[in-house]
């Protein structure tokens, strides 16, 4: 008779302790995916209107804001360094579409859009640096934005390059 009330307290044991054992598995499985942990790119942390970053920058110009961006001076004079700078980047981004030349035939555009003659007089005329830079920074309608790619300061010595390729 005791053997039996024994096998049977064992038993009820060895249930609760299992029943236990998987609450503590489930729960242990589970919980990892209900943490209050932070996915990347998950939220966004908006910025005031007019921050900079703390080491130089610049204010963003969104596309709609363009005509504020064309009015702004180029802070980045124009000299032999920065023309030959914006050109080790012209060469890298900005070769396949507009040529080595900025006359728009690059390998890519006879199955593109065709971009325009960038030594073309007028366009060079009706255009200001700053207009240029934040143009480079956010794209044009089929041109894509190389904002990631180039930092502002960058941008003004392609523009300054691009100055170089005027027609005279
Ligand atoms: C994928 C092809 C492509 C690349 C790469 C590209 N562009 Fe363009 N670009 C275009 C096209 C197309 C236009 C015509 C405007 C439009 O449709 O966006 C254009 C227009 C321009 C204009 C004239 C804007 C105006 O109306 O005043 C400038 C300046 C310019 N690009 C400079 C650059 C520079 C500098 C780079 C490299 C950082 C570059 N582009 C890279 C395709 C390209």
């Amino acid at each position: 008779m005791m053997k039996y009330v024994f096998g049977l307290v064992l038993l009820v044991v060895g249930g609760v302790v299992a029943v236990q054992g998987g609450v503590l598995v489930m729960r242990w499985n589970d919980n990892m995916t209900q943490t209050a942990r932070v996915m990347p790119g998950e939220r966004a942390f908006a910025m005031p209107a007019g921050s900079v970053p703390r080491s130089g920058g610049e204010l963003y110009y969104p596309k709609e804001e363009r005509e504020a961006a064309a009015a702004r001076k180029n802070p980045v004079p124009a000299t032999l360094e920065s023309v030959t700078k914006g050109g080790a980047l012209y060469v890298v981004y900005c070769t396949p579409c507009h040529g080595a030349a900025g006359k728009g035939d690059g390998l890519v555009t006879p199955k593109f859009v065709p971009p325009p003659d960038l030594t073309n007089a007028d366009l060079q005329k009706g255009r200001t640096d700053g207009y240029w830079q934040s143009y480079l920074g956010v794209g044009g309608a089929i041109m894509p934005s190389y904002g990631e790619a180039l930092s502002p300061e960058e941008r003004w010595h392609v523009v300054n390059y691009v100055r170089s390729l005027a027609q005279k």
